[in-house]
């Protein structure tokens, strides 16, 4: 995708390197990259400059960034069709968040309550580069002059912010970037900690029971369902006080399809071992056929580095005009 097609919106979102893929990634946003990336002209890619905001060896950077491009390719976006790439192979991502930077107040990027969460669990580590994410994140938005923006809802907040910068920079200098929409799906915008159900699900937690990986063996998947927290009511229904079965069903509806009333009526009369049963086979048949993609893509080192040589330059090339563009409205002298 050079330009945009026509009439064709522009939808565009990234995933950070910081370890194997959960389900929350999947249910959150992949599964609707996978949807839109039909009708859409999409731009999906690997966040490895926002990686670094925790400590990483070497090693271990380099790995998780190959294998979280290698799950996009597994999710089955087209990479001729699509531009899929690595953040870190277009160096315009460093040079407009620099920019941006200076259109953003340091009292807004204060308020994300990303950041305050991430330096109260990193606080050896608390540097600058954790409170100017979002801005390196709405410079990744606003390079490509994305439409929408499909993402989970921890990412709400840090959407808006992108959104209020672009319309800053456009009220000093006219019509220059797009404001892009969010897109949050209906179900799964927030996938909980199975063990913590009042927390989101994080594949940087230290528990591990807490999530489910997409490289979970499906044993493991089963296992860690089962043992996931619930309530002591026994009673498959949707309500407050029952985070960790609210979830459980939040899973069943995304992989079948049904709705919380159905899912209700099916489950009438049965106990949680069955519902989680249920859960898990069908999110054991959702996520295997995923993985053993992923399994045959991650041994092809070629095609990866083929599909990122290929997406860098689409990519590149869309980045290097919006930048070059907003330059020029800056009034950076131009030869
Ligand atoms: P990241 O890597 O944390 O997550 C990738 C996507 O998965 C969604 N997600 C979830 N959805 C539902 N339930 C959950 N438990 C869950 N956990 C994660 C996230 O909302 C996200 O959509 N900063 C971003 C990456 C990024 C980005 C961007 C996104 C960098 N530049 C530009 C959009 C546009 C992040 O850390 O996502």
């Amino acid at each position: 995708m050079e330009t945009q097609t026509e009439n064709k919106k522009i939808v565009l979102s990234f995933v950070q390197s910081s370890g194997a893929p959960t389900i929350g990634n999947y249910f959150g946003a992949f599964k609707n990259w996978h949807d839109m990336a039909q009708e859409n002209d999409c731009i999906f890619g690997v966040a490895d400059l926002h990686a670094i905001t925790v400590r990483n060896t070497p090693a271990d950077l380099r790995r998780r960034s190959k294998e979280m491009y290698a799950w996009l390719l597994a999710l089955g976006l087209d990479p001729e069709k699509n531009v899929i790439f690595m953040q870190s192979h277009v160096q315009e991502h460093a040079l407009m968040a620099w920019i941006l930077n200076c259109y953003t107040m340091f009292g807004e990027a204060s308020r994300m309550t990303q950041f305050k969460d991430k330096s109260a669990r990193h606080a050896d580590n608390v540097n600058v580069g954790l409170f100017t994410y979002p801005i390196l994140m709405a410079a990744d938005i606003l390079l490509y002059n994305a439409d929408m923006v499909p993402v989970g809802d921890d990412q709400k907040q840090h959407l808006e912010i992108a959104r209020d910068i672009a319309e800053r920079f456009n009220g000093i200098y006219g019509d220059v970037l797009k404001v892009p929409a969010p897109y949050i799906g209906k179900k799964g915008a927030r996938i909980l900690s199975l063990q913590e159900p009042d927390k989101k699900m994080s594949k940087s937690d230290p528990n591990e029971k807490s999530f489910i990986s997409l490289t979970d063996p499906d044993a493991v998947i089963a296992k860690k369902i089962k043992s996931a927290v619930t309530d002591s009511e026994a009673c498959v229904r949707y309500g407050e006080g029952k985070d960790g079965i609210n979830n459980l069903m939040a899973l069943y509806a995304c992989c079948t399809g049904l709705d919380y009333d159905a899912i209700e009526r099916d489950f009438a009369g049965k106990g949680y071992g069955d519902f989680k049963a249920a859960v898990a086979e069908a999110v054991v048949a959702e996520i295997s056929p995923v993985r053993s993609e992923y399994e045959r893509i991650i041994a092809d080192k070629a095609y990866i580095e083929q599909c990122m040589a290929d997406g860098a330059e689409k990519a590149r090339r869309i980045a290097a005009r919006t930048a070059r563009k907003v330059m020029k409205k800056i009034g950076f002298y131009q030869i």
